[in-house]
């Protein structure tokens, strides 16, 4: 199971992430958590300590890793690299495990100009491939708003983009650009869990305004979880609640999956 999290900033994709990690390794499974979005903070979801996650180095920021791998000369611009590095033995190599749950932290890679790549581009691509294509492990992968940085054979090899809304309308926007962007590379597997909601008429806004897109389940707004951020620690240890309802969104998205 290759599960992409995404939705607009703030809605709970990392918060959704933790849980869902948690639950699957909970069943005994084994669970690659991966980091992708620039801005990240998943290890303090999945209740990483906080002396490993200050031990935590991005991907890419591995410079002679990436370096050696593709052949590049650190520094240098303009020059040729290998577009297709070994990446095989990096999430075995550069994961760490806590509760279960291995975590992968790709990084983040500042953009030059437009249809620029550089080395770093080319091994976090190749490596993100790698996960999808190559993995027989649970993946979750937090990532950013949008999925236009996924080639369209690594967006196919995912089999669920789950995108968190929030109730509201600049949340439902997001959700209907993921929802075309995907189509646009042939992916359909496109589903949507409703976030910090309040009242039955803010589950069914969401419902109305999802349009085509099924809504797998909600999570409620939980003092809990904000607590269990405060604390740094993961809602799966904080919030009965949040377990029940991610359990929920986890069978109901197994069976979506097998009735397509
Ligand atoms: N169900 C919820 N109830 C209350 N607070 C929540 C809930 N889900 C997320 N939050 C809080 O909202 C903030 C953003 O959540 P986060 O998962 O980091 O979003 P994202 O990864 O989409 O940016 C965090 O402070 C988190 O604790
Ligand atoms: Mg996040």
């Amino acid at each position: 199971m290759k599960i992409a999290i995404t939705g607009k900033g703030g809605a709970g994709k990392t918060t959704l992430a933790g849980i869902l990690a948690r639950i699957y390794a909970a069943d005994g499974y084994k669970v690659l958590a991966v980091d992708a979005d620039p801005d990240s903070n998943l290890a303090s979801a999945l209740g990483f300590p906080e002396e490993v996650m200050g031990k935590i180095v991005p991907i890419s920021e591995m410079k002679d890793l990436i370096a050696q791998r593709t052949e590049a000369i650190p520094g240098l611009v303009g020059q040729m690299f290998k577009l297709n590095p070994r990446v095989e033995d990096i999430p075995q190599r550069y994961c760490v495990d806590h509760n279960g749950v291995k975590l992968l932290v790709m990084g983040t890679v500042k953009q030059g100009g437009t249809g620029c790549i550089c080395p770093e581009h080319a091994f976090l691509k190749a490596l993100m491939s790698h996960l999808l294509l190559c993995t027989n492990e649970v993946l979750i992968m937090d990532m950013e708003a949008g999925i236009e940085h996924l080639g369209r054979a690594t967006a196919q090899a995912v089999d669920a983009f789950v995108v968190v809304v929030e109730p509201g309308r600049r949340s439902i926007q997001t959700l209907k650009s993921i929802k075309k962007l995907s189509e646009d590379i042939g992916v359909n597997k496109v589903f949507a869990v409703g976030n910090k909601i309040k009242t039955q008429e803010e589950k069914d806004f969401i419902i109305n305004f999802s349009g085509d897109v099924p809504v797998l389940g909600f999570m409620s707004y939980d003092e809990k979880v904000v607590q269990a951020d405060i604390l740094g620690v993961s809602p799966y240890e904080k919030s009965q609640e949040k377990i029940r309802e991610g359990m929920a969104i986890k069978e109901k998205l197994e069976k979506s999956l097998r009735d397509l």
